[in-house]
């Protein structure tokens, strides 16, 4: 009996333009794991930061890295970093980790940390028996999963993002989050070729989302 497909959907935007939303609805819609990887990188900060380390100082985060051992543990639909064992918390979303991250996520050591712990969440979501795996980022569609069944790009309104994380009561400079994001040398941010790219200023997260899951079941062509 042949297998059930297993999709991948790439999902790369900047800061606030709507990825988490739209990667949950669509996770829930087509029973998908949901890989945040913004998240894993704000937990490597917030290690980092835990110990002393500093983005400016290579020796300092090649030390704090090698004390650190990954794991992922599924919740539901999502796939949560596990640092040395410990789930992080709330502090990922913190004003100190909102300035340190897109420091530490242009330092290719602390990236390659990552690549394959990002790659072998396919494999978990297999093994947990879903239908595939949403992997949301700055650079899945071009460095994780370039051979993704679907790449997205997402973008919006700089003013509009800004109003979206105030609306989170949380305070975070999306602009500059972006700069440093697409300048830096190693995955930056950028549409890549062949990436679907959406403009979510205008839209609800339903409407993003009901867009998405229409290219996916064919029901409309991919532009
Ligand atoms: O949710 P938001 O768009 O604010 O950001 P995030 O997805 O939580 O990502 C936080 C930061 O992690 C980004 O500003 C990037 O510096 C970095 N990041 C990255 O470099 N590569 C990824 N695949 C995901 C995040």
């Amino acid at each position: 009996m042949p297998s059930k497909p297993f999709i991948i959907v790439a999902i790369d935007g900047g800061a606030a333009s709507g990825k988490s939303s739209t990667a949950r609805a669509l996770s829930e819609r087509f029973h998908l794991l949901h890989s945040d990887t913004g998240s894993y990188y704000r937990a490597l900060t917030a290690e980092m930061l835990r110990q002393g380390a500093s983005a400016g100082d290579l020796e300092s985060v090649k030390a704090a890295l090698a004390k650190i051992t990954l794991g992922t543990r599924v919740e539901g639909r999502s796939a949560r970093i596990e640092i040395c064992g410990r789930l992080p918390g709330e502090e990922i979303r913190s004003k100190e980790v909102n300035e340190a991250v897109s420091h530490f996520a242009a330092i290719p050591e602390l990236r390659n940390s990552l690549l394959s712990y990002q790659r072998g969440q396919a494999e978990t979501a297999r093994d947990g028996g879903f239908a595939g795996l949403v992997m949301e980022g700055r650079d899945i569609g071009s460095v994780i999963f370039p051979d993704a069944d679907f790449r997205f790009f997402l973008h919006a309104d700089p003013a509009e993002r800004e109003r979206r994380r105030l609306r989170q009561g949380q305070v975070d400079r999306v602009a500059e989050r972006d700069r440093l994001d697409s300048s830096r040398k190693t995955a930056p941010l950028s549409l890549t070729a062949g990436a679907i790219s959406v403009d979510t200023t205008t839209l609800t997260i339903a409407e993003v989302a009901d867009l998405m899951a229409a290219l996916i079941e064919g029901k409309t062509p991919v532009p």
